[in-house]
């Protein structure tokens, strides 16, 4: 997958088109406010649940991203009417003709595969291309596949394609191995139109999930046990249009009061969604730093913000999410001491390691899942090379450490999940821009 990425690098330099650069003059405290997008992984799920519904639904707060533009043109290209109105998106599914998903799109993006359960709830069959892996982690979807077979779903055996079809989706009692966010969320959508009761246990409990269920049943689903993982879902006939507004993105949120608690400076991030962000907040008073509220906003003081995590690990929500895994490991490459992160989520998600030592950051894998810190007192700019979403706002992060100008290549990436992060940290006090290079 690496590969992928430099000859992607090499394409952009040989084709003489330019390369974005983040540029980023560092070592100075943030201090400032900014506001939260609406929630990326909370509005993609929303849009591939509109295919179950005939009708206009108008979803308010969505993030204008790239992987947004990418489900919605999917969507386009399956016969469904999209409409986009500044942050407000309508999409009436009345008229979608078709459930195979071009290859080409479906590679743009690895969510596609949440529309395995709408697509099989609506047409009664799917075809896509097996989402790839990526590079956090293989990303497999047999924990998709194996529920959904429990609710009438044969899948056809093929290396490259997601073939599927059913006679008609049947409620089912199902236990999922792990809390899958994305198995939780396509079972839900199968089940809402299914016929008969579905009980899904060991369900993920992420604010996406509960979203969802809202979503749907606002729309008429029979959802009960919502904000649990047990769900029950009772099959109904039809749902019906909904205007619904996505809530604030937990993880960009979760970025900005990182940014604030690298630079020690004090920030204060509008409408957080701060009931969500309780396993970051802990952590940051656990360094030091001082979090106030205000009214639908949090402010994070973070002058004093220098100790060590002597250890922390990533779990399923509601623990330290796995999306904010690298940017805390940036922060704790200058705290006073050594920290240690394990990560249980994913089996490659340290992929920034490189890039920070080329700061002069002292952290070092001591295996797929364990990553060890030790603080040093000053990071050097460097040109930094971002592969992944959250990998590339981590590196972000550190820049804005480091005394200097530090550059930053790899921008698609982070624009995947960040309407304008240049622009929001500058309203935080930072010195960025982003150029062609
Ligand atoms: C969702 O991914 C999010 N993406 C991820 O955010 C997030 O990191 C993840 O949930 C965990 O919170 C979206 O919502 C679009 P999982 P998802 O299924 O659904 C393994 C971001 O940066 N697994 O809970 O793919 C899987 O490989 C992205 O916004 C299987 O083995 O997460 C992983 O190791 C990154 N088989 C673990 O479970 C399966 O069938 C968690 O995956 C499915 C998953």
């Amino acid at each position: 997958m690496a590969d992928r990425h430099m000859l992607y690098i090499s394409m952009q330099i040989e084709s003489g088109c330019h390369m974005d650069c983040i540029h980023i003059h560092g070592g100075k405290p943030l201090e400032g406010e900014a506001a939260v997008q609406g929630s990326k992984n909370g509005a993609l799920v929303l849009v591939t649940a509109t295919v179950l519904i005939k009708g206009q639904t108008v979803l308010y707060n969505c993030p204008q991203i790239t992987d947004m533009d990418e489900m919605l043109g999917l969507l386009k290209t399956l016969g469904c009417r999209v409409k986009r109105e500044g942050v407000a998106v309508i999409i009436d599914a009345s008229s979608l003709h078709t459930s195979d998903c071009p290859a080409k799109q479906v590679r743009a993006m690895r969510s596609s595969v949440m529309l395995l359960g709408p697509l099989l709830g609506r047409c009664g069959s799917v075809s896509m291309e097996r989402p790839g892996g990526c590079m956090i982690g293989k990303r497999p979807v047999d924990i998709h596949e194996t529920a959904l077979t429990c609710m009438g779903v044969r899948f056809r055996k093929d290396e490259k394609q997601i073939l599927a079809e059913t006679e008609g989706l049947k409620g089912a009692e199902i236990c999922l191995p792990f809390p899958s966010v994305g198995a939780t969320e396509n079972v839900l959508m199968a089940a809402v139109l299914a016929e008969g009761t579905t009980v899904l246990y060991n369900a993920a409990q992420e604010p996406e999930i509960t979203q969802l269920c809202h979503f749907l049943n606002e729309a008429g689903a029979k959802i009960t046990g919502v904000g649990t993982n047990c769900l029950t879902i009772s099959g109904v006939v039809k749902l019906q249009p909904v205007t619904f507004t996505v809530m604030p993105d937990r993880i960009v949120a979760g970025t900005y009061l990182l940014a604030g608690a690298a630079t020690r400076g004090i920030v204060t991030v509008k409408n957080a969604p701060v009931r969500q962000l309780t396993s970051l907040l802990d952590v940051l008073r656990k360094m030091g730093a001082v979090v106030r509220y205000e009214e639908n906003a949090v402010v994070l003081d973070a002058a004093r913000a220098g100790k060590p995590v002597p250890y922390l690990r990533t779990a399923v929500y509601p623990g330290f999410p796995t999306d904010l895994q690298s940017m805390l490991a940036a922060v704790l490459t200058r705290a006073e001491g050594s920290s240690a992160i394990e990560e249980t989520i994913f089996e490659d998600r340290f992929k920034i390691v490189r890039e920070l030592q080329k700061m002069g950051a002292d952290l070092k894998v001591e295996n797929n899942r364990k990553l060890r810190i030790y603080g040093v007192t000053k990071l050097y700019p460097a040109r930094l090379t971002a592969c992944e979403l959250r990998g590339g706002a981590a590196l972000v992060v550190a820049a804005l450490m480091a005394e200097g100008e530090s550059k930053i290549t790899g921008c698609d990436y982070i624009r995947r999940g960040y309407e304008d992060i240049c622009r929001d940290l500058r309203l935080l006090g930072a010195d960025v821009e982003e150029k062609r290079e």
